[in-house]
């Protein structure tokens, strides 16, 4: 199974505003989709913060560029929800979720065999993530059946798809807008067959591992994020990533041999080519620390 994993495409519904006053998103996700190659894909996976404003006029925008892309591919094309979205208008956009409300909770079977879990989240009004726990009892009852086998009998198990990576973040910054409690979700997925988590959010590549499962983070689409950046210093430049994962069917028995997943990251291009660019943000530890206060779980914010 090969599939491309997109995150993080902020985009605008006002076709003129731009992303840190300079970044056009659209523009940006279109000029990555024509540098990739797309051929035999299986999948799109987009892990969220797919608007920056969370109108319904960015979800309507994100689909007619994606849409085609995914019809093209013959891929199916699925969205989680970032801290930057609004499930509400993207259930107005595109429905509500398999739980029947406005979470973007969804199960997708895959006609080639295997299945995509998306789990929303997002949480109104923050940048860090949770996991309710009804959600998590839906993710237990749905891994409570094994994903089905392709034509053939191929398996390919669980895909699980989340805005906020389960792993411990390179930065302050990204570490108080993580997911909180990713032991419960490592607890809810114990003993089923999810074999790959995607994520997004810190938008650098990243990969580690959760409960003994491989969890790949995608690059931005519209910002790549300098994790290792010294001094307390949070930034990111104008660039681009995507990444393509080719995940090898499971044997019929037995263990699983190695490598059965394969992950290819497109390397960072955009508007500095051997020249020190300007970042599209530089934020000191003084920026940094309110952002987390308005933006991190409540044990961030000052009390009075
Ligand atoms: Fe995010």
């Amino acid at each position: 199974m090969r599939l491309l994993h997109l995150s993080d495409t902020h985009l605008l519904g006002d076709p003129d505003a731009r992303h840190y006053e300079r970044i056009d998103t659209a523009a940006a996700l279109r000029g990555l989709l024509d540098r990739l190659d797309l051929t035999g894909l299986d999948l799109i996976v987009h892990t969220g913060d797919a608007s920056e404003d969370g109108s319904e006029a960015s979800y309507r925008l994100l689909h007619e560029i994606l849409d085609p892309v995914a019809a093209a591919a013959g891929a199916p094309l699925v969205v989680a929800m970032g801290n930057h979205d609004a499930p509400g208008a993207y259930a107005a956009v595109r429905g509500p979720g398999d739980r029947g409300d406005a979470v973007q909770d969804r199960v997708l079977v895959l006609p080639g065999g295997g299945r995509v879990v998306v789990l929303d989240s997002s949480v109104p009004g923050a940048g860090y993530g949770r996991l309710d726990p009804e959600q998590l009892a839906w993710l237990r009852e749905v891994l409570a059946e094994p994903a089905p086998a392709g034509p053939a009998g191929e398996r390919y198990g669980t895909i699980l798809a989340l805005h906020h990576p389960p792993l411990p973040a390179a930065t302050p910054l990204l570490e108080a807008l993580s997911l909180q409690d990713p032991i419960a979700l490592a607890e809810a997925v114990a003993g089923g067959d999810v074999r790959l988590i995607l994520s997004g959010h810190y938008h650098h590549p990243m990969s580690g591992e959760m409960a003994g499962i491989p969890v790949q983070v995608a690059p931005g689409v519209t910002t790549v994020m300098d994790p290792l950046a010294p001094d307390g210093i949070e930034r990111a430049h104008a660039l681009s990533g995507a990444t393509r994962i080719e995940l090898a069917p499971l044997p019929a028995d037995g263990p699983a041999p190695a490598p059965r997943v394969a992950t290819t990251v497109l390397p960072s291009a955009g508007d500095t080519h051997g020249e020190p660019s300007t970042p599209a943000y530089r934020y000191d530890a003084e920026t940094v620390a309110a952002i987390i206060a308005a933006a991190g779980p409540p044990r961030h914010r000052p009390t009075a």
